[in-house]
């Protein structure tokens, strides 16, 4: 008998960083970083305690996306759809939902492993079953997709670009809307050729829309390095580790792929933009002495937002406004 812990492929690696993302979002809830009353029903308790420096960076994360993506769909009336790209266990249905600011569809696309324990879960808790629109109450699922009036997972591989088209138009997605692309953590385990495919995909057929792209930036320094020899233990490549070099090398990949605009900011950045009052209020949760630790990851995380506005619908102007503390 092998006393060897199974080393899990490349495929099953990159997976188990969704559950590790939801448990830390979970624990970061808990702690009041933000509020989210489902995320307890997508994972059981966190085992691990969370450093208070990850805390905080899932929090600036999880805000300035959550920011961005209000600004647009005002700015869109609703009148918009919203597709995000390796959704993972993500909540954000249910949140917008609560705030009535539903876009006309909501598509979350991941591989089917992932996309169909969803399903299950959804299915199995009334918390978030019940709070999906659809006419009939009832939701179409079949073994990796689902399918309500405005909610909708399927189950894909992104650099599969027929099988997501197909998919997407099972879910009604209407490519004259403006539409929203979210990317959190999720690129920079795609090849470079293939992630290039589907930023030009999207480019090409989507004549209005906005990218927000989250992720690793600053890779080629020591603590990029370290960051990829970790992960790299656990199987996990960062095979599109070539766009995170810079917030030069984040832009580009969306200019050069057919989008009007493109800026990268570092999370440093994002961070002091965040409204002020809640800065105050998170930053008194957890006592933090390893202030440099938390710049320096700040300095290796950026939020990265493209555009392509054929009908001059004013996306050049999302951007984080916020008071920026100096
Ligand atoms: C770090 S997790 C992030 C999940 C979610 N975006 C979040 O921030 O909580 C990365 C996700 O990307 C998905 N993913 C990575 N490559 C993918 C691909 N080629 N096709 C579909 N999903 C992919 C993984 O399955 C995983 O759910």
């Amino acid at each position: 008998m092998s006393l060897l812990a199974a080393v899990p492929n490349a495929q099953e690696a990159v997976i188990a960083t969704n559950d590790d993302a939801t448990q830390c979002k979970r624990f970061a809830v808990e702690k009041g970083y933000w509020s989210d009353p489902y995320v307890s029903q997508m994972v059981s308790s966190a085992m691990q305690r969370r450093a208070p420096e990850i805390n905080r960076g899932y929090y600036a994360r999880v805000r300035a996306i959550q920011i961005m993506t209000e600004q647009f769909i005002k700015l869109t009336k609703q009148n918009c759809q919203i597709v995000n790209l390796g959704a993972g266990f993500d909540t954000m249905y249910w949140r917008l939902r609560d705030s009535s600011l539903l876009p006309r569809q909501f598509v979350e696309v991941d591989f089917p492993t992932v996309t169909s324990r969803k399903c299950h879960i959804i299915q199995s808790r009334k918390k978030l079953s019940d709070n999906i629109n659809s006419k009939d109450g009832n939701l179409l699922v079949s073994s990796s997709d689902l399918h309500a009036d405005d909610y909708h997972i399927i189950g894909t591989d992104l650099c599969k670009l027929d099988n997501l088209d197909l998919k997407l138009k099972d879910s009604k997605v209407d490519r004259s809307l403006p539409t929203l692309f979210i990317c959190e953590c999720v690129l920079v385990y795609i090849e470079p050729e293939k992630c290039e495919k589907l930023i030009r995909w999207i480019s090409d057929n989507f004549p209005t829309a906005f990218f927000l792209n989250y992720e690793q930036v600053n890779m080629g320094d020591r603590f990029g390095q370290i960051m990829i020899e970790n992960l790299k233990v656990r199987n996990c490549l960062l095979l599109g580790n070539s766009a995170c070099q810079s917030l030069d090398t984040q832009a580009q990949r969306f200019l050069t792929q057919g989008w009007d605009g493109a800026e990268a900011t570092p999370m440093t950045t994002v961070y002091r933009r965040l409204p002020v009052a809640e800065i105050e209020k998170i930053e008194k949760l957890e006592f933090l002495d390893e202030l440099e630790l938390l710049d320096q990851l700040f300095c290796h995380y950026c939020l990265c937002w493209a555009y392509k506005d054929a009908n001059n619908i004013g996306l050049s102007k999302i951007s984080l406004h916020g008071t920026l503390i100096e």
